[in-house]
């Protein structure tokens, strides 16, 4: 099974500002690489809550960490963050919180996930592969229409009324339930392609984001993680393409101006005050992380501070 290389590990590290005692969230779990970094730097008194909805990814976090017993992990959605770390028993409040957004190297790598047109699989696609309907049921019953609205908002395709109308056509012929077979359709489809890309890239990305509901996830953990921080403590986010890290942003600036309803007024209520400020500018790898590490490329962290209430 293949690994999961941290991406920006020492960029997360220092925007957690970590320091020994610390308690951590480590939202996406993965393959645990920024888990074990932030395990080696909170020393012995400190502790890490790691979220994961891929039960693969928890099941091989067990094995990989065994018996380290300042780590909890959980499996589940980010989507209900507040009530998963305080179900897994931490209370109180938190030093930081990372989420690293998007698809592990396993995920990726594996073809019976069905997340990678580079090899043939089922077409699944979901991250939590034992709950909810995969790709291929999506992509059974979805209406046309429908369909190119995921491909043109998810995967800002531009040939996604033709690919739309290409799926309908294939699937009154047969179902499609792989991945290769729904990478060749689309790929048959659209008349031109971009340099260096596969032709199903978006269409990918759209149908999965689609099917794991990942902008609605992120939406709804942003401010449950504000809400878990201490005054001072760190939320870090990295962020792998335009869409998400627009509501990363956009979070992040909301929070840092407060309620606009307020603006102005000599007494700002507690629940209208501004939550967070911005730590540094938006952080992206350097060309010897992406030489490395291809999946680095589009990867941007932001950081921000939570401010005392
Ligand atoms: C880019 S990987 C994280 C890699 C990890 N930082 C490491 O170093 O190994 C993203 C992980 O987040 C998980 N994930 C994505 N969306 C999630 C969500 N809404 N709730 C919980 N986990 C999620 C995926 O299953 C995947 O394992």
């Amino acid at each position: 099974m293949s690994d999961h290389a941290p991406v920006l590990l020492e960029e997360v590290l220092a925007g957690l500002a970590i320091r020994p005692g610390g308690r951590y969230c480590d939202a996406t779990f993965g393959r645990g690489g920024h888990t074990a970094a932030i395990l080696a730097a909170i020393g012995p008194g400190g502790q890490v809550v790691a979220l994961d909805r891929d039960p693969d990814a928890i099941r091989a976090g067990r094995r990989r960490f065994e018996g380290e017993s300042r780590l909890t992990l959980v499996q589940g959605s980010f989507g209900a963050l507040e009530a998963r770390v305080r179900a897994a028993g931490v209370e109180g409040e938190l030093d930081g919180v990372l989420m690293d957004l998007g698809v592990s190297s396993p995920q990726l790598d594996e073809a019976a996930r069905g997340f990678s047109f580079m090899q043939d699989g089922p077409l699944d696609m979901r991250m939590d592969n034992e709950a909810g309907q995969g790709a291929a049921q999506w992509l059974a019953k979805a209406g046309e229409r429908e369909i190119a609205d995921v491909l043109h908002s998810l995967g800002e395709e531009r040939y996604a009324r033709r690919i739309a109308r290409a799926l309908v056509a294939a699937r009154a012929e047969a179902p499609i339930t792989r991945t290769r077979q729904l990478a060749e359709i689309v790929a048959a489809a659209v008349p031109t392609r971009e340099p260096g890309k596969h032709p199903a890239t978006r269409t990918f990305q759209a149908i999965r984001i689609h099917v794991n509901r990942e902008l609605e996830e992120l939406e709804a953990a942003l401010p449950q993680a504000v809400r878990l921080l201490a005054a001072g403590g760190r939320l870090c986010v990295i962020s792998f393409h335009s869409l998400e890290d627009r509501i990363v942003k956009r979070f992040i600036r909301r929070e840092e101006q407060g309620d606009p309803v307020y603006a102005g007024l000599p007494e700002i209520p507690p629940h209208a005050r501004p939550r967070l400020e911005r730590v540094g500018a938006a952080v992206r790898p350097g060309a010897d992380e992406v030489a490395r590490n291809p999946r680095a490329r589009s990867a941007v962290l932001r950081v921000a501070a939570r401010l005392a209430a």
